[in-house]
């Protein structure tokens, strides 16, 4: 049992797992929060197409908000094709919608027994949000809550489960599912000091996880959701900024521009390195206690470095 806590489930985004050490918690429910327009669904679509195609996961997408038809045409667009891969039946493209009660019952049976008949180890709901918006005034949030809950614990999967958070909101779902969730990804975007369009990601919990601590700008690009490498500083290079330049990347980091130049300085060191540790297995695998054959950090270890052999080999 402790090993299948350790077992990780690659997310598609190859910079992510090295900040999630390796990717998300085998059988873990995890909420993709963030603005209209951040990438959820894009990065939804990239966790199962990567699944299917890479790592022979199948997947189902059950879509409460956006058609089928603009779902495939707009995966499509990072080249990723949904129809030849729901040919092949290994994923599932739900058009799904909830009016009433029964309705959302209805609809966790139909995804059930997709995923049973298919096999799949993947599931993505877009959007939670959708969902108890349309029964709002039939049905308790938490009576909901409860009822996916208790869904995803018998699936036996990876499940991503999309909040939409409106323009101006800072709070994130509405005091429950936040708590049952093992995994909370959320997706900022924000205009800089040029006021053009940027995009940042913070992992706020994961569970079992030493995850990063820090933000990482990403992009949506014509291949998808892509994390940016942070710049890494020495202390030498940072001693010859000038304040307002330390105060920029402070606010870029996301850590406090308050105190003297040194203070700036070893905070900025703190919150770059964190990442630098985690994007640099050998660093701390030189210092780890070598693990025990076939246990599980071994296997995980394993399986990323496989995972970067197979990136290295796609580019
Ligand atoms: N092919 C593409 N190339 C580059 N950027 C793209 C492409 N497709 C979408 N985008 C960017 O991604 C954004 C939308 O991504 P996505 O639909 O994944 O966001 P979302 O968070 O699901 O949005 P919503 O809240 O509306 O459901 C677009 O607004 C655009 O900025
Ligand atoms: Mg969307």
């Amino acid at each position: 049992m402790i090993s299948m806590s350790f077992r990780r489930v690659p997310t598609g985004v190859p910079e992510l797992d090295d900040l999630i050490e390796g990717g998300f918690p085998a059988d873990s429910m995890i909420l993709l929060v963030g603005f209209p327009g951040a990438g959820k669904t894009t990065f939804s679509g990239q966790f199962l197409y990567a699944g299917a195609e890479r790592f022979g996961a199948r997947g189902v997408y059950a879509s409460f908000a956006e058609t089928k038809r603009t779902f495939i045409r707009n995966m499509l667009r990072f080249g990723w094709d949904f129809e030849r891969l729901e040919k092949e039946r290994r994923v599932a493209i739900l058009d799904l919608s909830v009016t009433r009660e029964a309705g959302l019952q209805t609809n966790l049976n139909t995804i059930m027994e997709t995923m049973t008949s298919m096999g799949a180890e993947r599931l993505v709901i877009d959007s939670f949000t959708a969902i108890s918006m349309a029964l709002k005034d039939a049905i308790d949030v938490r009576v909901m809550v409860h009822l996916l809950y208790k869904f995803l614990k018998k699936a036996n999967c990876v499940s991503l489960i999309i909040l939409d958070q409106p323009w101006g909101s800072t709070s994130i779902g509405q005091g429950i599912i936040e708590f049952l969730a093992d995994g909370i990804i959320y997706l900022e975007t924000y205009f800089d000091e040029k006021y053009n369009l940027r995009r940042r990601l913070r992992i706020l919990k994961m569970r079992g996880t030493n995850h990063s601590k820090s933000p990482h700008e990403y992009e949506i690009s014509e291949d998808g959701f892509v994390i940016l490498k942070q710049k890494r500083y020495t202390v030498e290079e940072l001693e010859m900024m000038t304040m307002p330049a330390l105060w920029n990347i402070a606010r870029e980091l996301g850590v406090s521009r308050k105190g003297r130049k040194q203070e700036l300085i070893n905070r900025i060191i703190r919150a770059t390195l964190g990442v630098e540790k985690r994007l640099a297995p050998t660093i701390s695998r030189k210092r780890r206690k070598k693990p025990a054959k076939g246990s599980a950090s071994r296997r995980t270890t394993r399986s990323s470095k496989r995972i970067r052999a197979e990136e290295e080999s796609e580019k």
